[in-house]
Order: structure tokens, then C-alpha cells, then sequence
């Protein structure tokens, strides 16, 4: 991993240039062993400077044959549910934990996540967002570093600094939860994303 990328310092002009250097580096990868079984690196999409940045834990069969992170189903749902806060996928940056598909969708082991690491941190610290969304139970522990699940954390908010980013931290239900169990938790989330909104909204000079 080029040790130079994303430190420094990001103006927001130059802030899609490096994220494109990055992206490349990182579709090189071979730091752990998710690697030897990925159709593609899922390094992340969306909007270089977004004051909104959403990490999953990461891809699935989709994301891995198509390269880009949420498109399947859940995809979907996400982006349905930006777009009912005004916004577009365009306008945020969408990411993942870790960056290559395990197999069988099994959640990712502490070491793919560790070796992964520094290419999330870099994202972040590239990106810069005001606001950070962990999708679903995984990525909100592994970010937030906590035991506590999803059902406590969600729609709430957190200090969150990591890759020297100084943001706050909302936790939703994953889109695949959701689409799971419908109702109530399709209410759910769209109160959380209403509260993302007003925070992102408040924190942008
Ligand atoms: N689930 C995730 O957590 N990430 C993806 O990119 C797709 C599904």
C-alpha cells in the first residue's frame, strides 16, 4: 500500500484525483486472503467530498461481480432511501469494511478487517464527511468498537474520529434487515434518515 496516499492534507478540488489513486492502489490489493476468491475489489462510489458517507461490512455476489458497492436488493433499498431524503447516490459516498467479498457472504474475519483497515481510513480521510452511516449491525461494531447491537444504537448519534476524520457516527439497520423484516423497520430507518438529514444539514457551513 503507497504509504503517501491521502496524507496530505485533502483540499476538496484534489480530493477526487487521490481518491481515484487510492482506488487504483487498492484494486491491486492482495493484503489478506479475501483477495484469492474476489471477482472484483469493491473499493467504494459516489461523491469525493460528500458531507455524507455510508460503510457497509461489505460486498456481496452483486457487488463482487459488478464492482461497486450496494447494488443487489439492498442496493436498492439504500438508494430509495436516499433519494427520500432529497439526496442521490451522487451525493454521498457509499463504502464498505472490507473491500472483497467473503465467501459465502460469512461476516469478515478480524484479520481481512484489520489488513483492510487502512484503505477505509484513507477513504474517510480523503472524503472527509460530516456524517458517517454504519449500515447494519457488523459495521456499526466494527466502527464504533462496541458489543452493543444494532437494535440499541440505531438513530442515535456518536462522536466518531478515525483516519482523522472528526465526525458524528448514526448507525442504521442494515438494508438486507430491513428488507427482511419490513414494517416497523422500514419505519425505522426512514425516521433515522430524516435525522441524518437535519444533522448533515447542520453541520455544513
Ligand atoms: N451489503 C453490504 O454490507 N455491502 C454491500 O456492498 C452490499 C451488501
Amino acid at each position: 500500500m503507497p504509504e503517501s496516499i491521502g496524507f496530505s492534507g485533502h483540499p476538496a478540488q484534489s480530493a477526487g484525483a487521490t481518491l481515484a489513486t487510492l482506488r487504483a492502489a487498492a484494486l491491486e490489493c492482495t493484503r489478506c486472503p479475501l483477495a484469492e476468491g474476489r471477482t472484483q475489489v469493491v473499493f467504494g462510489s459516489g461523491r469525493a467530498d460528500a458531507d455524507l458517507m455510508f460503510i457497509g461490512e461489505g460486498p456481496g455476489a452483486n457487488e463482487d461481480a459488478s464492482g461497486v458497492p450496494f447494488v443487489g436488493r439492498a442496493g436498492t433499498l439504500l438508494t430509495q432511501l436516499i433519494e427520500g431524503i432529497e439526496l442521490t447516490r451522487e451525493d454521498v459516498y457509499i463504502a464498505n469494511v472490507v473491500k472483497c467479498r467473503p465467501p459465502n457472504n460469512r461476516d469478515p474475519l478480524p484479520l481481512e478487517i484489520a489488513q483492510c483497515a487502512p484503505w477505509l481510513d484513507r477513504q474517510l480521510r480523503l472524503v472527509a464527511p460530516k456524517v458517517v452511516v454504519t449500515l447494519g449491525n457488523f459495521a456499526t461494531k466494527s466502527l464504533l468498537e462496541t458489543t452493543d447491537g444494532i437494535t440499541k444504537l440505531r438513530g442515535r448519534e456518536f462522536p466518531f474520529r478515525r483516519g482523522g476524520v472528526d465526525a458524528i457516527l448514526v448507525p442504521v439497520l442494515h438494508p438486507s434487515a430491513i428488507l427482511r423484516n419490513g414494517g416497523k423497520a422500514l419505519a425505522d430507518a426512514r425516521a433515522d434518515f430524516v435525522l441524518i438529514k437535519h444533522r448533515a444539514s447542520s453541520l455544513v457551513p
